[in-house]
């Protein structure tokens, strides 16, 4: 049985411990190893985490099964003043990814999207990673790309990928 939660500030912990194995997972073949260390200092630090949950407002899902921790998400409503579901973050653990986990959490933020009447969820993912086809696969769509500069001469090179809710 999976089980959703809201995490809370005594939940980082979890949710590093997700990112600093998911990450060199699914980034060690499509970023440099300096850019992932970067990445994950500048997205997953205590400081990173508070700042995204208070001053933000992002949101963070949980999802256990009966022994453990096996991924988060995390997303934002009225992204920018508008009708729009923002997801930040989606991460499932590499031994737990491809079993739905991922799906389940996707239809849990819906949930919550459709229930604030936001009408568009939307994300940005980079353009080589697989998870572009999972998005594909449960009927987002490219609406866009972006090249974002994230300091240290790193660039996010990413679609933006929309679902509409209506
Ligand atoms: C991308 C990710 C969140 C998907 O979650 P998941 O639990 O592995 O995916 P699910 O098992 O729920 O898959 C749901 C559907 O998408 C499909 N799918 C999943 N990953 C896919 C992929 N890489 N390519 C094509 N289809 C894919 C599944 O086959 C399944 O299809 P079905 O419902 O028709 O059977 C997860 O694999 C992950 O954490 N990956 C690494 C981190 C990452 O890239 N996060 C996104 C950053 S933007």
């Amino acid at each position: 049985m999976l089980h959703i939660y809201n995490a809370t500030s005594s939940d980082f912990p979890i949710i590093q411990e997700i990112a600093y194995i998911t990450w060199p997972d699914t980034f060690g073949a499509i970023l440099s190893k300096e850019q992932i260390s970067y990445m994950v200092e500048m997205m997953y630090s205590t400081a990173a985490l508070t700042e995204q949950t208070t001053q933000k407002k992002h949101q963070y899902l949980l999802v256990k099964d009966e022994t453990k921790h096996l991924g988060y998400a995390s997303y934002e409503l009225n992204y920018k003043g508008l009708s729009k579901t923002k997801i930040h973050k989606i991460y499932i653990l590499p031994e737990a990814q491809g079993k739905g986990v991922g799906k389940l959490l996707m239809n849990t933020i819906t949930d919550i999207a459709r229930k604030n009447q936001d009408t568009i969820l939307s994300l940005n993912v980079n353009r080589d990673n697989a998870a572009f086809d999972f998005y594909k696969n449960i009927g987002f769509e490219k609406v866009g790309e972006e090249n974002i500069d994230i300091g240290d001469g790193f660039l996010m090179e990413d679609f933006i990928m929309d679902k509409k809710l209506v």
